[in-house]
């Protein structure tokens, strides 16, 4: 591991009071959840990510349920668990710092984990919507059938039926509470970005909210990064490695 890199991140962390974190499927792949453009991603099968569209759900429900369920309620997502990257920002927070955690995953590790500020962009895939009465739904539900329909009945007895929607932001459709992430990117001592390839907008910009009011960025990734030029540290190294040794002040 890069010691210098290391060191430079533990410091930043040390001296931050109030930290924004901003995670991608990386931060999960140690849970063994694959993440989507790495060699093994989800979207190397690109009629999977075509199908994530919200034009898809609309046209072919019963195809897009299928691969929905193909990609994201298969047995790596469900069964997982929240990995030592997880567990070391829940500590961060449990020694008194705060740690608002917008995350563009879907998987809930970060609250399982323990951390209590947590945005989900993307939505959830532990939760489904009628897209026409709005009743909400669980994972048990969204598991009980092939494609899983609105079983709410009116007082007359008739069942809703529509198709349910998963609580998941689709291709095409916009990302949840990003005002409530630009104003805590740009009021912030760290922006710490771990595990995302920062190829998707808008959330790919909000690292540069932090530095256009001049705080540090600090990117954690296997790969580069469009803004690795502009952060303060960089670490190219695992989450659930890197992290676990700077929460502990040991790198
Ligand atoms: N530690 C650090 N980095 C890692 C690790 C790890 N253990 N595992 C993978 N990575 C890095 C990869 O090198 C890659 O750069 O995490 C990044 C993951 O990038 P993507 O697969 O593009 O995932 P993400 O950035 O979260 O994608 C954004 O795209 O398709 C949409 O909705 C989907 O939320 C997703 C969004």
């Amino acid at each position: 591991m890069q010691t210098q890199a290391v060191g430079t991140l533990r410091q930043l962390i040390e001296t931050a009071s109030d930290i924004v974190v901003l995670t991608g499927a990386g931060m999960s792949t140690e849970s063994g959840i694959p993440d989507f453009r790495s060699d093994n991603g989800a979207w190397q099968d690109e009629t999977l990510a075509e199908a994530m569209s919200d034009t898809y759900l609309h046209e072919q429900p019963h195809a897009f349920w299928q691969k929905f369920k193909q990609v994201f309620l298969r047995e790596e997502f469900l069964s997982a668990r929240p990995n030592p990257g997880h567990l070391a920002l829940a500590a961060l927070e449990a020694m008194g710092k705060r740690v608002r955690v917008f995350t563009q995953n879907v998987d809930g590790l970060h609250q399982q984990a323990g951390s209590s500020y947590v945005v989900e962009l993307h939505g959830s895939i532990r939760r489904a919507v009628c897209p026409m009465c709005q009743q909400r739904y669980g994972l048990a539900d969204m598991l009980a059938e092939p494609v899983p329909t609105c079983h709410w009945t009116n007082v007359k007895g008739a069942e809703c039926g529509f198709v349910l929607h998963p609580d998941t932001v689709l291709f095409g459709q916009p990302v949840r509470q990003l005002s409530e992430a630009v104003l805590a990117a740009a009021h912030c001592d760290l922006f710490l970005v771990l595990g995302t390839s920062l190829l998707v907008d808008p959330v790919a910009e909000l690292p540069n909210y932090a530095l256009a009011a001049g705080h540090p960025v600090a990117v954690v990734n296997l790969e580069d990064t469009y803004i690795d030029g502009r952060a303060a540290a960089v670490v190219r190294g695992k989450i659930g490695e890197v992290l676990p040794l700077v929460v502990a002040g040991e790198g």
